[in-house]
């Protein structure tokens, strides 16, 4: 199970929530980002050649969506490096490695479907859009139970940095919204774990 800081150090202060599933974190930071920055990022992936390849898990595989799949070298780059700078300050696993970095493009009718994406990664979810509205959706919601728990917005340049072994799913937007839900997410791996803790998850995208 990934662990975070508790006072989170210099990051706290951009901290907007923090909360717990089972002993899981689920952490919300705003105001990171320039405006500037977020909005080059919006026009960087809104016009980007995506691949309808991603789903929530093999059980769920016949439902596609559209994935950009990015090299974790991207993080040489100035917004992935403050990304990867963030994460690296606020937790206590060593090594943390970044095995994944992909951009999501989600649009009005998809189906998104719980899935958990590691009992040992981080999960870190930029919102790329540089204008969202309520009335947009395309909220993740986080699971205890089979039922929705925590339920956090895609707001523009927000940092959703959760426990990979929390169920959560995300959603598109509505129909009334005529944007894309743009999200950028990171994977991170935190040390193996010994065979006798390590349980089978299902895999996800
Ligand atoms: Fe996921």
């Amino acid at each position: 199970m990934p662990h975070f800081l508790s006072d989170l150090g210099r990051y706290r202060k951009y901290l907007s929530r923090r909360s717990t599933i089972d002993g899981r974190d689920i952490l919300v930071f705003d105001w990171l980002f320039q405006k500037s920055s977020q909005r080059l990022l919006d026009e960087y992936f809104r016009k980007a050649k995506y691949s309808c390849i991603a789903s929530d898990s093999d059980e769920y595989g016949h439902s596609k969506r559209w994935l950009l799949e990015l090299a974790p070298r991207a993080v040489a780059t100035e917004f992935f490096s403050e990304v990867d700078d963030v994460i690296r300050s606020i937790t206590t696993d060593r090594p943390l490695e970044l095995r994944r970095i992909h951009a999501n493009f989600n649009t009005y009718g998809e189906v998104h479907y719980p899935h958990i994406d590691g009992l040992n990664v981080v999960v870190v979810l930029y919102a790329a859009n540089i204008k969202w509205s309520p009335a947009c959706h395309g909220e993740t919601f986080f699971f205890k139970n089979e039922e929705p728990y925590e339920v956090v917005s895609p707001l523009p340049g927000r940092l959703i940095v959760f426990d990979g072994g929390i169920t959560h799913r995300g959603s598109g937007p509505s129909r009334d919204c005529w944007e894309p839900r743009m999200t950028v997410a990171f994977k991170y791996v935190g040390p193996r774990m010994s065979k006798s803790r390590r349980r089978a998850p299902k895999r996800s995208s």
